[in-house]
C-alpha cells in the first residue's frame, strides 16, 4: 500500500504510513505565478493500492485533493482510498432555505468520481456519508481525546448540547467520570444561548467535548455558565479546531484552562494525533 498526503495533511499521512508500514509517495507541489496549483507524483504506483490523505478545509485544499486524485488515477493506481481527516461543508447538509445548495452533497459527489472508498473523522452529521456514491466510513476521535484528558483529573465531561451527549458519554467511560449536557440554542451562525441548568460543577475539573470549534461561541458561553456554577478547571476538547476569527481569545477570556484539538486541522492546539483512529480502518478489508 502507498500513502500520499496533501499539504493540509502531510503529518497525518506520515503517521498513517508508519502505522501501516506503507510507503509514503514523494510528490512535488508548487504554485504557478497566477496561484494555480501544480502537483506531480514521483513514484511508480501503477497497479498499487493508494491512500490519499487530505483535509478539505479551507477551500484551496479541496482543489488539491481533486488534483491528487486525478494524478493518482492517471498514474495507474489500482484502488484509491481517500482519507479526509476533516471534511469541510459538512454543516450545510441540507437546504435550510430554498435556493441553497446541499454543499456537503456537492463536495461528496465530486470526491466520489475518482475514488473507490472514503474515510473521514467525526463528520458533523453521520448521514453526510450517504452523499458519497462510493463506500464511505467514519471513525471517532473521542477515544484519543479522552486518553489525553485522562491526564487532567477530569471529574465531569460535558456535551455543549444534547445532540453531542453520546460523545460525552463515550469519553466519560474512558476517563471514568460523570457526564452531562448543556441546553444550547443556536440563534444564528455566531450567536448561541446556553440555558442555566444545575450541572453539579462546583469545585470540579470539567472537560467540554465537541466535534467542531468554529467561532468559539459555543465554548465561550458554556465556560461562562460553568464558571458561574463554580467549576475549578475547565478544559475544552474538540476533534476539528477551526478556530475562526477571535475564537481562541473568546475561549481563553471566558476562563478556559486548556484548549485541546486533534491534528485533523493543524493548529497550535493539535495535541492529539488522529492517525491511530484512522489506521485500523485502512488495515482491514471492506
Ligand atoms: C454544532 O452543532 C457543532 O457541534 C459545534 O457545537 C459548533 O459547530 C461550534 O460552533 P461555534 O464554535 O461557532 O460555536
Amino acid at each position: 500500500m502507498f500513502v500520499v498526503g496533501g499539504t493540509a495533511s502531510k503529518k497525518v499521512a506520515e503517521d498513517i504510513a508508519k502505522d501501516l508500514k506503507a510507503s509514503l509517495i514523494k510528490t512535488i507541489s508548487k504554485r504557478f505565478p497566477d496561484d494555480e496549483l501544480y502537483i506531480r507524483i514521483l513514484d511508480n504506483i501503477s497497479n498499487k493500492d493508494v491512500v490519499i490523505v487530505q483535509t478539505t478545509y479551507p477551500d484551496p485544499n479541496i482543489i488539491e485533493l481533486f488534483l491528487l486524485q486525478n494524478a493518482v488515477k492517471e498514474a495507474g493506481a489500482r484502488k484509491i482510498t481517500v482519507v479526509i481527516p476533516y471534511i469541510g461543508y459538512g454543516r450545510q447538509d441540507k437546504k435550510f432555505e430554498t435556493g441553497e445548495p446541499i454543499s456537503a452533497k456537492a463536495i461528496a459527489e465530486l470526491i466520489s468520481l475518482q475514488a473507490d472508498k472514503v474515510i473521514t473523522v467525526d463528520p458533523h452529521k453521520q448521514h453526510i456519508l450517504d452523499f458519497f456514491t462510493i463506500p464511505a466510513f467514519s471513525c471517532s476521535a473521542v477515544p484519543e481525546l479522552a486518553k489525553y484528558l485522562c491526564k487532567k483529573e477530569v471529574d465531569l465531561v460535558l456535551a455543549p448540547d444534547k445532540g453531542a451527549l453520546e460523545r460525552a458519554k463515550q469519553a466519560s467511560k474512558i476517563i471514568d467520570c460523570d457526564f452531562d449536557y448543556m441546553e444550547k440554542t443556536r440563534i444564528d451562525g455566531t450567536t448561541i444561548e446556553i440555558k442555566p441548568k444545575n450541572l453539579e460543577a462546583q469545585n470540579k475539573n470539567v472537560a467540554i467535548i465537541d466535534d467542531i470549534i468554529s467561532t468559539g461561541g459555543t465554548m465561550e458561553k458554556s465556560i461562562q455558565e460553568l464558571k458561574k456554577q463554580g467549576a475549578k478547571n475547565i478544559f475544552v476538547a474538540c476533534t476539528h479546531g477551526l478556530f475562526a476569527g477571535e475564537a481562541i481569545k473568546k475561549i481563553i477570556s471566558a476562563g478556559c484552562n486548556e484548549i485541546i484539538s486533534t491534528d485533523t486541522i493543524k493548529s497550535d492546539f493539535s495535541k492529539v494525533k488522529i492517525a491511530p483512529c484512522i489506521s485500523p480502518l485502512l488495515d482491514c478489508k471492506y
